[in-house]
């Protein structure tokens, strides 16, 4: 059965990029239920998410009956349970291993043995989550960028055990949704974080060694490199706690290479709870008040 309109669709994790998945999902037209373990977050996504749509109102880029339908179609949850029945579920939850396998089998549990389940991981192995599956052959990686409505391409990357079948069926359905996929090797990074790591470590050796300050750097990348946003900016987009995890995964995964070592300013920024614009401060400050950095 190949996957439509008509499908459900269930998103795990309701924070950046599991609301931004949600939004696509309902945009796109399917019957959504976006679950999340914290309520907190799960209103917040709430949130979230209206303010975005309404602005798009505003900007008269949609009409308000498009934003009730989107919001309609998405059912915000703290209840697995209610992913019950699911064509599709996509996994957006916290980059651990061993909580992304034991949510798996919790989901296999309750879907069928041909729905499509897919993991959004920046870093782990397809092949390690799989392996708590019990029919691997159904599951695969789906890489969206953040912010997942705005970025076009999708990395798809089907693991050891992955069925051409699953491949085709997911890749299509992705590609429905508007984006733009490109297949990829399940190796650590896969394509784009691999060639991205290098981008962020250099910056933050060039920061740590005190050869220009943060804004400096952004700005330099920004008119002189051509790039949209400054490396800085960016990890403050991410997340610097799900930056440092990725780094911390791909060093690990290629055997401790020196090129791909985490950053100590970086590991304080998240001990401190600075994790970017999710938490209002990062390199930069994001709070109602907060003096703009200039470089
Ligand atoms: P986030 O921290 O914004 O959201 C993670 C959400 O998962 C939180 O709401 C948390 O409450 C929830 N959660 C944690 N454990 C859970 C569980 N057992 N069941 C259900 N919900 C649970 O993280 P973000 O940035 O959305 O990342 C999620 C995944 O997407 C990670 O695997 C990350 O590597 C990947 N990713 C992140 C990108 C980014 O730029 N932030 C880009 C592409 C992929």
């Amino acid at each position: 059965m190949s996957l439509d309109k008509n499908s459900t669709v269930a998103v795990i994790g309701a924070g950046t990029m599991g609301t931004g998945i949600a939004q696509i999902a309902s945009t796109f037209g399917h019957r959504v239920q976006l679950f999340d373990i914290s309520e907190d977050q799960t209103k917040d996504s709430e949130k979230g998410l209206v303010k975005i749509l309404q602005r798009q109102v505003e900007k008269e880029r949609m009409t308000q009956d498009e934003v009730d339908g989107i919001l309609n179609r998405i059912t915000f949850t703290n209840h697995l349970n209610s992913v019950e029945g699911s064509h599709f579920v996509i996994e957006a939850i916290v980059e651990n291993l061993d909580v992304k396998q034991s949510t798996f089998q919790k989901i296999e549990a309750l879907v069928d043995q041909k729905a499509i389940i897919a993991t959004n991981t920046s870093s782990l192995s397809i092949a390690s989550i799989s392996s708590a599956l019990e029919h691997p052959e159904r599951f695969l990686g789906i890489h969206f960028f953040n912010p997942a409505p705005l970025m076009k391409l999708v990395e798809i990357i089907p693991g050891i055990s992955t069925s051409s079948g699953t491949v085709k069926k997911a890749r299509s359905l992705i590609d429905a949704w508007g984006k733009t996929t490109v297949q990829a090797k399940d190796t650590p990074g896969f394509i784009v974080n691999r060639v991205a790591r290098p981008f962020y470590g250099e910056a933050l050796r060039i920061y740590e060694e005190g050869v220009a300050d943060h804004a400096t750097i952004d700005w330099a990348m920004k008119e002189l490199g051509g790039f949209k946003m400054g490396p800085f900016e960016l990890m403050d987009l991410i997340g610097h706690d799900v930056n440092y995890k990725v780094t911390e995964s791909v060093f690990k995964e290629f055997y401790y290479d020196p090129r791909f070592k985490p950053s100590f300013a970086q590991k304080r920024l998240v001990e401190a709870g600075r994790l970017g614009r999710k938490s209002g401060i990062g390199f930069y400050d994001y709070r109602e008040g907060a003096e703009k950095v200039e470089p």
